[in-house]
């Protein structure tokens, strides 16, 4: 048999709601604002109160039970973190708890962000969430304890349950609700002007986008073009963005040698910093696009030709490629030395120094002599030798 509900106002704007089993006869009142209310409405659906269900210590929610208890002998089931405040709980449950009405079966629902202990109840056979201060008709809970962050994942929470759920709150502000919602409102197509340190920069209502290389001091103006709106033209609050270092991307490059024959192959390999998870390379001979990827092997380089890569993205053109370099820094340079094959002999000669052995000692036409440790034959000459 389902659940039936009786609400009531309380205060001066708290919603006052019984929720009654007919098959058992047992009856919660959601919080108690008032004692009275919850009494004329006891008696004008001639219910009998068995339980009393809390969902956060706040006083003009919970400042009727002790008289109320006192004259039915209710249940109180109150947040298990707001323990201390909510005195004489014969229940307290947190996150995940079923609680019972009688044949009805509400799951806690841990809610905060109106408050640090507020809990929600959920009585999924029949529907019906009692949200308290979390959500209201047209609005949310005042957010204290928390950040908004944690309101609007308890609000995502709610918003993430069937769409037949019914929503009691805590308190009756549509009206207040509204106003504050049409003083905002921008009407179907409001222009924003962005403005960063006082400047235009940008009208796209999605959003600006920046890169914080500097102190930033940003804000946005909004002209409505809702019919009879009271302001519009409003500016938003200001945020300042804190400069941010910028990671520097670089490249270094390896050649497998620097002073080469005029057919050798060469091979490049690209060493970047800050490149990312798959940067790509720009290899680039005297200023020219020739080849891209981590790597470039080549056998075509000639005497003064200098080697560079630039890392970040591709060049399809030279003016492409001119950007890239304005963007990034140029990696290492490699200048080659590219002597022709055949211009450059290698020559070695003897000696003879010491007696009574012998002892010889070649020389390479260019760079450090070799020592050869040569023992002559007695008695004979060797003369010098040129060899190729
Ligand atoms: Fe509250």
């Amino acid at each position: 048999m389902p659940a039936a509900f009786h609400t009531f106002p309380c205060l001066s704007d708290n919603i006052g709601v019984l929720i009654h089993d007919p098959a058992t006869g047992a009856t919660a009142s959601v919080d108690v604002p008032e004692a009275e209310a919850v009494e004329r409405a006891l008696r004008e659906t001639g219910w009998s109160l068995t339980h009393i269900i809390v969902t956060h210590r706040h006083a003009d929610h919970v400042q009727g039970i002790p008289a109320l208890k006192q004259k039915t002998g209710a249940r109180l089931v109150a947040p298990k973190k707001a323990a201390k405040h909510v005195p004489g709980a014969d229940e307290l449950v947190a996150e995940g708890d079923q609680v019972k009405v009688g044949g009805l079966s509400a799951s806690v629902l841990d809610t905060p962000g109106h408050c640090a202990d507020h809990i929600s109840y959920w009585f999924q056979a029949d529907n019906a969430l009692f949200a308290g201060d979390t959500i209201f008709t047209l609005g949310c809970g005042r957010v204290s304890e928390a950040t908004p962050a944690v309101l609007w994942a308890s609000l995502q929470r709610i918003a993430a349950l069937p769409d037949q759920t019914l929503i009691w709150s805590g308190h009756e502000y549509t009206l207040s609700n509204a106003k504050f919602a049409l003083s905002v409102d921008g009407g179907n197509a409001p222009v924003y002007q962005w403005l960063v340190n006082g400047l235009p920069a940008g009208e796209d209502s999605a959003g600006l986008t920046l890169v914080p290389a500097a102190d930033l001091v940003v804000r946005c103006v909004m002209t409505s073009d809702a019919v009879c709106v009271q302001n519009p033209v409003v500016s938003s609050n200001t945020l300042t963005l804190p400069a941010v270092p910028v990671p520097v991307q670089s490249v270094g490059i390896d050649a497998s040698a620097t002073t080469i024959c005029s057919d050798s192959l060469v091979l490049f390999d690209a060493d970047p910093v800050n490149g990312g998870t798959s940067p790509a390379f720009q290899w680039m001979v005297n200023g020219v696009d020739v080849a891209q990827g981590a790597t470039y092997r080549t056998a075509g380089l000639s005497d003064g030709d200098v080697v560079v890569a630039v890392d970040g993205e591709a060049a399809s053109s030279p003016a492409v490629l001119n950007a890239i370099i304005g963007r990034h820094r140029v990696g290492d340079v490699v200048r080659l030395e590219v002597r022709q094959k055949g211009v450059v002999q290698s020559a070695v000669s003897i000696g003879l120094r010491g007696l009574p052995n012998y002892r010889l000692e070649a020389f390479e036409s260019v760079g450090l002599p070799i020592t050869y440790p040569i023992r002559a034959f007695r008695g004979r000459w060797l003369s010098s030798q040129i060899a190729q």
